[in-house]
């Protein structure tokens, strides 16, 4: 059986083929088969046998065409929401306070744990809907709001089911997130169950990766070691929420599991940078959380951006740090905060973002790659990054075929 091809013509290509630059092609024509892209190129040169058995043509009316997005952060399946925790804080109540006194992620612990699978399917669909809406079609999603191999568990089954909607999905297991109140003063007991119910999550399907929130509101650098190495002994590549409040060296330590993304790095210093760019890790920012928990340190962009350290960007959507949905904002905010560049931002959430999950197969325009992508009626692609507010989405493209959305 030969797979399904299709021409797409009369788009303005933005390929980010090459390490720098949009790698625009105007008036460009893909060619899909089946879930891959074949050919890219200027609509002039496309070859005669490309036209060979073409079962469907599209035209796409001088619109922008990018890769499709991705988020490589968010912990999208819970229940309940924080909206009192936001007020506390407006009025002058710490992130840090507020979990230390029992609310924070235990909080939204209690709620997911008290919520049914259904339910808890129903919110995270309106959730993965909503940041689709804007041009998603790789998903990566954490538990850490289950904490009991069943809730954890529950949780991951939840997440993976999104694929419904016909994006990848990626889980990682977050089970090392917050220490939950049945082993208070016992959080070493915690890190071997958190290690113990790794091979039996892992042989249901539900963990492609591990993360850790090594913090001191969280895990130790000692205990995050732990939860790496029963990660590596089951050949599971890791992640690590690393020098969001403080710095604790977690991003060198991530970097010697060479992990393939450390994620927050607010508080990130020289050797975490020079111990990331060794390993290849990418650093993920999360723009939002910076912002709703109006964080006055940057992630230091310059010094990674020196170091070849390739950055990407994420919702972290929760309900604690960052409640948003929305990629497009995300690119806003990283190039108004962080001062990237609307090219960095597009790579940050498309060829970066693969990367921070380990699937090389996506994030640009070429041939060979999966055929995800997104039409935008939008003149140039920093337009993605300009607007805010404004979704300029006309369609996204999900494995060669045309997503209803
Ligand atoms: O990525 N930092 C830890 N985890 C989340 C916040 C979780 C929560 O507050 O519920 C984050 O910001
Ligand atoms: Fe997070």
């Amino acid at each position: 059986m030969t797979a399904v091809r299709t021409l797409w013509r009369g788009g303005h290509l933005v390929t980010l083929a090459s390490p720098q630059g949009w790698g625009l092609v105007p008036e460009g024509a893909l060619v899909t088969e089946g879930d891959a892209i074949r050919w890219v190129g200027p609509l002039s040169e496309l070859p005669p046998s490309m036209r060979d058995g073409l079962s469907a043509e599209h035209d796409l009316a001088g619109a922008l065409v990018t890769p499709g997005l991705i988020d490589p952060h968010t912990h999208l399946v819970y229940g309940g929401e924080r909206s009192a925790e936001f007020e506390l804080r407006l009025q002058g109540a710490t992130y840090e306070e507020i979990a230390r006194a029992g609310g924070g992620i235990r909080s939204t612990v209690a709620a997911t744990r008290a919520a049914d699978e259904i339910s808890l399917r129903h919110s995270a669909l309106a959730r993965a809907r909503a940041l689709m809406n804007e041009g998603l079609t790789t998903l990566e999603v954490k538990s850490g709001y289950g904490l009991s191999l069943e809730d954890e568990a529950r949780c991951l089954r939840v997440a993976r089911s999104l694929s419904d909607l016909g994006l990848t999905v990626r889980t990682t297991y977050l089970a090392a997130h917050a220490l939950p109140p049945e082993f208070d003063g016992r959080t070493d007991d915690y890190v071997d169950a958190v290690c113990a119910w790794m091979p039996q999550l892992q042989q249901q399907g539900l963990i492609d990766a591990v993360d850790a929130f090594c913090e001191r509101i969280a895990f130790s650098p000692a205990q995050t070691r732990r939860v790496f190495e029963t990660a590596r002994r089951l050949g599971l590549p890791v992640k690590l929420h690393a020098e969001q409040l403080s710095d604790q060296g977690g991003a060198a330590l991530a970097s010697e599991f060479q992990a393939l993304s450390c994620d927050h790095l607010e508080y990130l210093s020289d050797s975490g940078i020079q111990a990331m760019a060794d390993a290849g890790t990418v650093a993920v920012l999360l723009p939002g959380a910076f912002y709703f928990l109006r964080e006055t340190k940057l992630p230091p962009v310059a010094a990674l951006r020196a170091a070849g350290v390739p950055i990407a960007l994420a919702t972290d959507h929760n309900p604690g740090s960052s409640p948003g949905l929305s990629l497009l904002l995300m690119m806003n905010m990283a190039c108004t905060f962080f001062r990237m560049t609307p090219e960095e931002a597009l790579r940050g959430l498309t060829v970066n973002a693969a990367r921070a999950l380990g699937l090389p197969d996506r994030g640009q325009l070429v041939a060979g790659q999966r055929a995800d992508f997104c039409v935008w009626d939008a003149g140039h692609p920093r337009e993605l990054a300009y607007y805010f507010g404004r979704n300029p989405r006309r369609a996204t493209v999900l494995q060669g075929r045309q997503h209803e959305a």
